[in-house]
């Protein structure tokens, strides 16, 4: 079995010992099951203390079901769902959003993975005309699959275009503990308060077994939600486990101290790597996400050692991802190791 410890993604580490704890500590005894159980309760209450008492709260297993799910219940399948073009609903999403939802998925090129009103433009046309996919909801993802974070000025502006248009606003934030640490800004004011709609708030990133939750922050939508999530197979009978986990999380701030130290692990890594002649960064280090050019005759070798994922093969692009669990070590013994390569 190889366990060696590397940058592949912020999946392949375990899961923080409180979190398990937690699952632990819900283990005793009988409790009423599909969520009607104290602990689903508390976990939901803590959540819309970070979000707002307004916030309908619903917790499912993936973040592919959280994404999929939320934009089920934002749309009609004659609608589209505009993203940028490395959104992980357009990228890794195997076509679920497109099955279950119906809708098309319109994308725009972003290089740094964010969407603005003027890279918005070209797909807002059509409406009212029978033959043209309706634009139904703009997804943003926050922080973005390249590592960069949207400012809450940013989210607002995009909110509002899509708005002033019609359109809902969707966010996944599978990283969203990432960059609410990396901009020191509350999840509220990054989501309800810039204009979200419905959000995919990721847990199993930052520490977490399992578990997504859906926080609507538009009431007409979540109203006949919970038949979706049944229908899209996401209602945990045992549901006190993923609870549990949330309730973690968010106590004593775990949440902020497992991302910010993944953050900080990765600014460390772009510190070093960029010292070495020949590696250029490609992106802002904006989260727990480094994403450089490496010559690559030696990358497998690099692979064997410390295991991560090419990006872009055309151009040797390679993405770094640090967790909760990464510490110093890795990141130097990955440096150095590097540094010889490079010779
Ligand atoms: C941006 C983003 N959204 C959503 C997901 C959810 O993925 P999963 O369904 O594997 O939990 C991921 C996982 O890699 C992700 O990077």
């Amino acid at each position: 079995m190889n366990h060696k410890r590397g940058f592949a993604s912020d999946n392949n580490s375990g899961v923080h010992p409180s979190v398990l704890a937690a699952m632990s500590s819900v283990n005793e005894g009988h409790f009423v099951a599909y969520g009607d159980d104290p602990f689903t309760e508390s976990a939901i209450g803590k959540i819309k203390k970070e979000f707002g008492e307004d916030a309908e709260v619903f917790f499912v297993f993936t973040g592919t079901a959280a994404n999929v799910l939320g934009l089920k219940a934002s749309t009609e399948n004659w609608n589209s769902i505009i993203c940028a073009d490395t959104a992980h609903i357009h990228c890794d999403e195997c076509g679920a959003p497109e099955f279950f939802t119906g809708c098309k998925l319109l994308t725009v090129s972003a290089p740094d993975g964010k969407l603005t009103p003027d890279l918005l433009k070209k797909h807002m046309h059509g409406f009212d005309f029978e033959h043209h996919s309706q634009p139904g909801v703009v997804s943003i993802t926050q922080a973005t699959e390249l590592g960069t974070v949207y400012t809450v000025p940013e989210i607002k502006e995009v909110c509002d275009y899509a708005h002033s248009l019609g359109l809902l606003t969707h966010m996944d934030g599978a990283r969203i503990c990432n960059a609410a640490a990396s901009l020191g800004v509350s999840f509220r004011e990054m989501t309800a308060g810039a204009g979200i709609d419905v959000l995919s708030f990721g847990g199993t990133k930052n520490g977490l077994m399992y578990g997504e939750a859906i926080i609507f922050f538009n009431s007409s939508l979540s109203r006949n939600f919970k038949y979706i999530r049944k229908q899209g197979m996401q209602l945990a009978s045992k549901m006190r486990y993923i609870a549990a986990q949330f309730e973690a999380m968010l106590t004593g701030r775990l949440w902020y101290n497992n991302a910010s130290h993944a953050n900080k692990m990765a600014c460390l890594l772009a510190e070093e790597v960029s010292k070495i002649p020949g590696i250029d960064l490609t992106q802002k280090v904006q989260i727990n996400g480094v994403f450089a050019i490496v010559p690559p005759e030696i990358v497998p070798e690099l692979q064997k050692e410390y295991f991560f994922y090419v990006w872009d093969e055309a151009t040797s692009e390679v993405r770094w991802m640090t967790s909760w669990d990464t510490t110093e070590e890795d990141v130097m013994g990955f440096v150095k190791l590097l540094r010889n390569k490079m010779g």
